[in-house]
């Protein structure tokens, strides 16, 4: 049923919303309809709550106090090899009982990268040109086969990508897996706030601007969308969640997945030692003696390049993204209203002004508000940061050149399997860049150096570019 637009407008009024009630209040018809049913279901009291703390203030966010992270560190003596091969065990039994399932974030807009459509469509791979959706099922595909288990996917799209993130993988079969055991959810939105007076952006006259709330949205989501529910019917204990931008990404590592289980853990983290003080990765870190991750626009300067003795820096743990979360946490948190907290982003949102007439803003003019799936880890009763290697599984895909781009995801993902080529006596030619040639391994092949070694007829070489594929070779 539509919603009564008089009180509607009483209530934006009331919320600290008068532009919003005189745009309601002068709509007829249709436009008045349409925009009161997407007024009806903000929350106009949240709104008015983070106008409160956000517009006109420079705060972003509360540090507590801060020291660097606990983490389990790489491999350097038999003993540390001993521990991690006795968690990867207990992780691959978990995997094997089919107590995991995966969820992918994917419902950022990908502005940075300047590429239209979802990020999972963007074909990374040098050779094939398949897409990151591709290349994550394929991956799926060789778990679910290794493990013979269920490993259902969980997509979290947002309502700007949904429609076409599904219609992608209808049209690609899936990738080539069961439709039945891939999940897609929608997650929430939140209005777009003028930075100066806190008022609702209309980015038509009758339509607000809205954007996603931040992945901290995905566990309200797994709750709304039924996917807890589903999760607990199939026996699912663990989720194992990661992001759409790193082609990179283990997923579903077992031996993350071990230490986690080992130190009975609500939600864990895997991190990569920063490259520069300034590098864009939040860090993993003791806030008020709890893990947590402090994003990078709040990473104070001083904390970012204070070192210790040895040189390196104290605030090492650049968090990749990539969690494994106990889905009774996710079920704890979400019993009540949901407590992530709101971090403000400062952008540039295109609307209309109060005469109707689009504004396209030159410097940014607008509040959005976004809860980070990260601020959940301080509330976890137990959380292991596992440090990983960078090179074996952290390229992400943001920017459209630099750092963080297709290009460096390429160069990183050529050496990573040039390194897993020439452990298995297979010398890799270098371009006259001094890089690895273009590679391609289809993880149905191999998953690492170990299956690549195994999977290799005994005379094979590589001359050139080279996509390793199920059933055949292709020369690029
Ligand atoms: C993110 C992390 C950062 C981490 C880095 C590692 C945040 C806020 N920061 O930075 O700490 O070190 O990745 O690569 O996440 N997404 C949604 N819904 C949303 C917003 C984002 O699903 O509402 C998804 C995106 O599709 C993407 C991921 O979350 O998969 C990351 O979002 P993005 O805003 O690009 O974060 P970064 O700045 O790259």
């Amino acid at each position: 049923m539509a919603p009564a637009v008089d009180p509607l407008i009483d209530r934006c009024r009331a919320a600290g919303q008068p532009a919003l009630a005189d745009a309601l209040a002068a709509l007829q018809g249709d436009p008045r309809e349409r925009l009161a049913a997407q007024v009806a279901e903000i929350d106009l009291e949240l709104v008015a709550e983070l106008c409160e703390r956000f517009v006109g203030s420079e705060e972003s966010h509360q540090l507590g106090a801060v020291e660097p992270a606990d983490a389990i560190a790489l491999p350097e003596t038999e003993v540390d090899r001993q521990r991690d091969e006795i968690a990867r065990e207990r992780g691959e039994q978990h995997l094997g009982e089919g107590k995991v399932a995966l969820v992918l974030l994917a419902g950022g807009q990908g502005s940075r990268l300047g590429f239209e459509g979802p990020k999972g469509n963007f074909p990374f791979a040098p050779i094939t040109g398949r897409t990151l959706f591709d290349f994550f099922a394929a991956r799926i595909d060789a778990l679910r086969m290794r493990y013979d288990t269920a490993l259902p996917w969980f997509i979290m799209t947002s309502p700007v990508n949904d429609a076409i993130t599904r219609e992608t993988f209808a049209t690609a079969d899936y990738f080539g897996l069961d439709p039945d055991s891939v999940h897609f959810m929608v997650q929430g939105t939140m209005p777009a706030v003028d930075a100066t007076a806190g008022q609702i952006l209309l980015e038509a006259p009758d339509r607000v601007s809205v954007s996603p709330d931040g992945h901290g949205g995905l566990l309200g989501t797994l709750r709304r969308s039924g996917a807890l529910d589903l999760m607990a019917d199939s026996g699912i204990e663990t989720l194992f969640t990661f992001q759409v931008d790193n082609p990179l990404v283990r997923i579903a590592r077992p031996q993350f997945l071990g230490h986690h289980l080992f130190a009975g853990a609500e939600m864990s983290s895997i991190a990569v030692r920063k490259t520069v003080p300034e590098e864009n990765v939040g860090v993993i870190a003791k806030i008020d003696g709890r893990a947590g991750v402090i994003e990078y626009s709040d990473l104070p300067a001083a904390l970012a390049n204070q070192r210790e003795a040895d040189g390196r820096l104290s605030y090492w743990a650049g968090s990749i993204a990539i969690h494994c979360i106990e889905r009774g946490f996710v079920e704890r948190l979400t019993d009540g209203r949901l407590g992530l907290p709101f971090h403000r982003a400062l952008k540039k949102v295109p609307h209309v002004d109060a005469s109707g007439q689009l504004v396209d803003p030159v410097e940014p003019n607008g509040i959005k508000f976004e809860t980070f799936l990260f601020d959940a880890l301080p509330l976890a009763h137990a959380s292991v940061t596992l440090e990983a290697a960078r090179e074996e599984e952290f390229s992400p895909i943001k920017n459209a050149e630099g750092v963080d781009s297709p290009q460096t995801a390429r160069v990183h993902m050529n050496r990573l399997y040039a390194r897993w080529f020439e452990a298995a006596g297979v010398p890799i030619p270098v371009g006259a860049d001094g890089e690895p040639v273009d590679l391609e391994i289809d993880p149905r092949v191999a998953l690492n150096a170990d299956e690549l070694r195994d999977a290799l007829p005994d005379d094979f070489e590589v001359t050139g570019p080279t996509a390793l594929g199920l059933s055949t070779m292709v020369e690029g």
